[in-house]
């Protein structure tokens, strides 16, 4: 899985989506289309590439059947600059509280910091060097000054070599030592939540910080100095403008804004007075969505191609209750479909992090095995597609209120059963929750 998401061919990309989500055939599909389209603009000549705008993608689909899961899931693929946002956090340019622009600066600081961890590994050999130089030169003070800065005689440097095998053994661990340290500068201000030009006023905060305090001689283990070394090291082998640059790039060629919730900002036709004006976020997101030009602490940011899918349920509200200028912004519509009872079987088997691993990996911490029967599984999942018919459909959600029922009796009293393997099979699904889920009045308070 070295392979990153912009050499992955849109079939690889699906595969990689497979393993955590089940279903959503078409979903996956659309999404890596987009994302190697992406991949393919880069490689025209420039005229061309002008031209191509990324197709924008609208998510539909009922609650928990796994369009956040998606996005999170491409989150971890992406070497492209991802973020995911929630539309209900934004409110309307003016107001008090988050202003869309933000979500791009926010971009920009997830590619900065990606940039910078992918050039400090280019470093990182440089880096550890010199960070146990320095280790060595405070755990060693004495000798360097009777020998003053250079001239090292063969005895000490084998003395330094000494000491050098035994810092890479962790001898000196929690040793301490004395070292100037920079107060942390981060000044944390919250007046006004997360607005626009906080960030601004912050950046501003901490220089006015770093000359306040100065660096204060203090007694620190080892450990906690080789992490400051570190850090002050890597900031000093990573090119700083370079890091910028390319973050620049990335974030306005290949950078990805997933919004989610996008249905809670749809008007509908309720009509809400006296809250922020969800149609005004919506005004705000357009320009975002068809380019323009935001400022950003690390210079203007063009948002002409970057990709956006937004996602939501429209269980209250329709695709159309958007205003249409922003409905025409994404062209690509999918619609996930709701889970069968085999699908729901498949999601609890299946998907490397599925729920009957996790539950049998925290279990047999305390010598419980849990040995997942087929049958009982299929009778698991039919209990939450029942449950989901008589009450209200959660989707996939379902599974883990269902799973949390079923297994509390061995979670709660998990040392009784140390060393003993337990069957989950029909007749113990059966047991537990037949009564339950057969009560539709029961199932709507527990499960
Ligand atoms: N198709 C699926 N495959 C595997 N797991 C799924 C699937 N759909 C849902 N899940 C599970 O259900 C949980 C909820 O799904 P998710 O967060 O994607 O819902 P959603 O579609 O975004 O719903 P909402 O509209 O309420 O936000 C996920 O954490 C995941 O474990
Ligand atoms: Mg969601």
């Amino acid at each position: 899985m070295a392979k990153k998401l912009d050499e992955m061919f849109p079939s690889e990309i699906v595969a990689s989506l497979d393993k955590y989500i089940i279903g959503q055939a078409e979903a996956k599909k659309m999404i890596a289309i987009a994302l190697r389209n992406r991949t393919r603009r880069k490689k025209l000549d420039s005229v061309l590439r002008e031209e191509v705008t990324p197709k924008n993608i609208l998510m539909i689909g009922p609650t928990g059947v796994g369009k956040t899961e998606i996005a999170r899931r491409i989150a971890r693929l992406a070497n492209a600059p991802f973020i995911k946002v929630e539309a209900t956090k934004y409110t309307e340019v003016g107001y008090v509280g988050r202003d869309v622009e933000s979500m791009v600066k926010d971009l920009m600081a997830s590619a900065v910091n990606m940039v910078n961890d992918e050039m400090a590994k280019l470093k990182e050999e440089d880096v550890s060097r010199a960070v146990d130089e320095r280790l060595l030169d405070l755990l060693l003070p004495a000798v360097k000054k009777e020998t003053g800065e250079g001239t090292v005689q063969s005895s000490d440097s084998s003395t330094r070599e000494q000491f050098r095998q035994m810092l890479h053994n962790g001898v000196f661990e929690d040793k301490l030592v004395e070292m100037n340290v920079t107060p942390s500068s981060r000044v944390e201000i919250g007046v006004l939540g997360n607005g626009n030009s906080m960030d601004d006023i912050q950046e501003a905060m901490n220089s006015l910080g770093s000359i306040f305090q100065r660096p204060k001689k203090k007694k620190i283990s080892i450990k906690r100095a080789r992490e400051i070394i570190r850090e002050e090291e890597t900031a000093k082998a990573v090119d700083r403008d370079k890091v910028l640059e390319e973050a620049k790039i990335r974030t306005e060629e290949m950078g990805i804004i997933f919004i989610d919730e996008i249905d809670k900002i749809a008007s509908g036709n309720r009509v809400s007075s006296g809250e922020v004006s969800r149609e005004g976020v919506q005004r705000d997101i357009l320009p975002i969505v068809e380019g323009t030009r935001v400022n950003t602490k690390w210079g203007v940011i063009d948002t002409t191609n970057i990709l956006f899918i937004a996602s939501g349920a429209f269980s209250m509200s329709k695709p159309s209750d958007l205003i249409p200028e922003l409905q025409g912004r994404f062209p690509i519509r999918v619609e996930l479909s709701a889970l069968s009872v085999d699908d729901f079987y498949r999601i609890l088997t299946e998907p490397e992090n599925a729920l009957t691993k996790q539950y049998a990996a925290l279990l047999a911490t305390e010598g419980v095995t849990l040995d997942f029967r087929e049958d009982g599984l299929r009778r698991v999942a039919e209990i939450a597609y029942q449950v989901n018919g008589d009450t209200d459909n959660i989707g996939a959600r379902r599974l883990h209120t269902v799973m949390e029922k079923l297994l509390e009796d061995v979670s709660f009293k998990a040392e009784e059963y140390q060393g003993q393997t337990i069957a989950i099979d029909r007749a113990y699904v059966d047991e537990r929750l037949d009564f339950i889920a057969s009560n539709e009045d029961v199932s709507r308070y527990i499960l």
